[in-house]
């Protein structure tokens, strides 16, 4: 047999046996505990009484002394004590002579001779010793001359403790009994109260296991759940929205890209069909080639742009991160243009700081070439595109700024949308797919950035800012 590979991390403990046994413990101990301390003062209490008959016995004994000495009595010793069971007393005079035995019980002239009398005013503990299977509890007490008896006595009282010691381990018994019941009790509970605590839980998860591709507009109730669990359905609904809107992106991407590509096709297939129509002479064939080139490459490029997007978006940790020195980056990529530029009459210039930035040298220079092609594109003859690096605080940020027509708010933030394209007589016309900005967004994003994009009356401005502190800057 194959062992099962362990897992790095264990997995937490189930909740429903962390809270039986959290639950089924504490009511253990709390039971144990009371238990504990109802025997205490049972103990006591009994000890309480016993000692209080054994008070009354001696005071009897004392008093039976008197009598004697007084009406020179001998029998009044003997008829000392009535109507208690169990108990027994010993008197021993001044010299130790024994006035006084008990006929059976403890042997309470040895417990004379080994134990310290009590003092009778300060209501010490008495003493409890066993002998021939017996429990006792009793004292040792001195009355002295003083109290109208003519001479010193000793006296010692005893009770037999037996029935209490056996109340207490009936008790005892019994107890141990119902602290085994109540455990079995706390933990049944705990466990049928957490059962019961999940079944929300169980519901819950019917419903999502009802969320499919098709139905992922369904949302959970948090209402419907504790409220502990109110902050994760919450997240959970959100969590959904989230992809839902991306299903829904990815959806209106596919539908978009089908639109894109129907209509150099179609030129194609209509071209290609009036080339085959009937014989044509060499020049008009490369002609027809010429143009169905040119839209190919149209198509070649939208397929590259669309792939290129896929890969950044689907795996941003891929970036090759390097130092770089803006402004050699820019420079780099103002002598790319600048055949273009000098045909447009158009000039390009550099404002701000020699600025060092951590990116994707590739990437980054992509970013500034679509947003730089733009610029070059919608600025009128004679006049200037300006790259203006800035280095804040918190940022560092690059603004291509080109005068030339305002762009409306709606569409603004809707540029860097795929395929969009503010101007709607350049709609599938130009040589532009409407996927520049996208990129733009894509490279920033995946470098931790954010873009954005400005226009008024008088120019147009395209921002690109890089958070410093992101994993990317540091
Ligand atoms: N500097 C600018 N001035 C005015 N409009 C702009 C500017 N930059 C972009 N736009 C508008 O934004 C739209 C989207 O730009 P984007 O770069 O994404 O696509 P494109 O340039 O049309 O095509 P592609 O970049 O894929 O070749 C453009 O079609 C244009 O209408
Ligand atoms: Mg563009």
């Amino acid at each position: 047999m194959t062992r099962r590979k362990s897992s790095p991390s264990r997995r937490p403990v189930s909740l429903a046996w962390r809270v039986t046994w959290l639950v089924g413990l504490a009511m253990t101990v709390v039971f144990v505990v009371f238990n504990g301390i109802s025997l205490r003062s049972l103990d006591l209490h009994f000890a309480e009484m016993d000692e209080e008959e054994l008070r009354v016995i001696a005071s009897s004994v004392t008093k039976a002394l008197a009598e004697m000495a007084h009406e020179q009595d001998p029998q009044a010793l003997e008829r000392a004590v009535r109507g208690h069971h169990g108990v027994y007393y010993f008197v021993a005079d001044g010299a130790g002579r024994t006035l006084y035995a008990p006929a059976n019980g403890p042997d309470l002239g040895r417990f004379v001779a080994r134990q310290a009398p009590i003092k009778w005013a300060a209501e010490e503990p008495m003493t409890v010793w066993q002998e021939g299977g017996h429990h006792y509890r009793g004292a040792v007490l001195q009355v002295g001359a003083g109290q109208r008896l003519g001479e010193d006595y000793t006296i010692a009282v005893a009770m037999d403790i037996g029935v209490h010691l056996d109340f207490i381990r009936d008790f005892r018994r019994i107890q141990g009994w119902t602290v085994l019941a109540v455990m079995a009790l706390a933990f049944l509970l705990a466990w049928i109260a957490v059962r019961w605590g999940h079944i929300p839980i169980r519901r819950a998860n019917d419903k999502i296991r009802a969320i499919t591709s098709s139905r992922l507009h369904l949302r959970l109730d948090p209402t419907e759940v504790p409220i502990e669990l109110e902050e994760t359905i919450a997240s959970f609904n959100a969590m959904l929205g989230r992809i839902e809107d991306g299903y829904g992106q990815l959806a209106n991407v596919s539908a978009d890209i089908a639109h894109e590509l129907r209509t150099p096709v179609t030129n194609l297939t209509t071209q290609t069909e009036v080339a085959v129509g009937q014989a044509r002479s060499a020049d008009e064939y490369r002609e027809i080639l010429y143009s169905n080139l040119e839209e190919l490459g149209r198509l070649n490029r939208m397929i590259n742009d669309m792939l290129f997007l896929a890969q950044t978006e689907n795996s941003p940790d891929n970036l090759r991160v390097e130092e770089l020195d803006l402004a050699e980056e820019i420079q780099g990529l103002f002598e790319y243009f600048d055949a273009w530029v000098e045909e447009r009459g158009v000039t390009l210039q550099r404002v701000g700081a020699h600025v060092r930035i951590h990116a994707d040298r590739e990437l980054l220079r992509r970013a500034l070439s679509n947003l730089l092609t733009n610029a070059i594109r919608y600025t009128p003859a004679g006049q200037a595109v300006t790259v203006a690096v800035e280095q804040g605080t918190d940022a560092i940020r690059i603004c291509v700024e080109n005068p030339g027509p305002r762009i409306e708010a709606r569409d603004l933030s809707r540029l860097f949308s795929r395929f969009y394209r503010a101007d709607p007589s350049r709609q599938r016309k130009g040589d532009g797919a409407g996927l520049g900005l996208a990129i733009v967004k894509t490279i920033v994003d995946a470098h931790g950035g954010r873009v954005s994009a400005q226009s008024d009356d008088t120019s147009t401005r395209f921002y690109m800012s890089f958070t410093i502190g992101s994993p990317v800057q540091n």
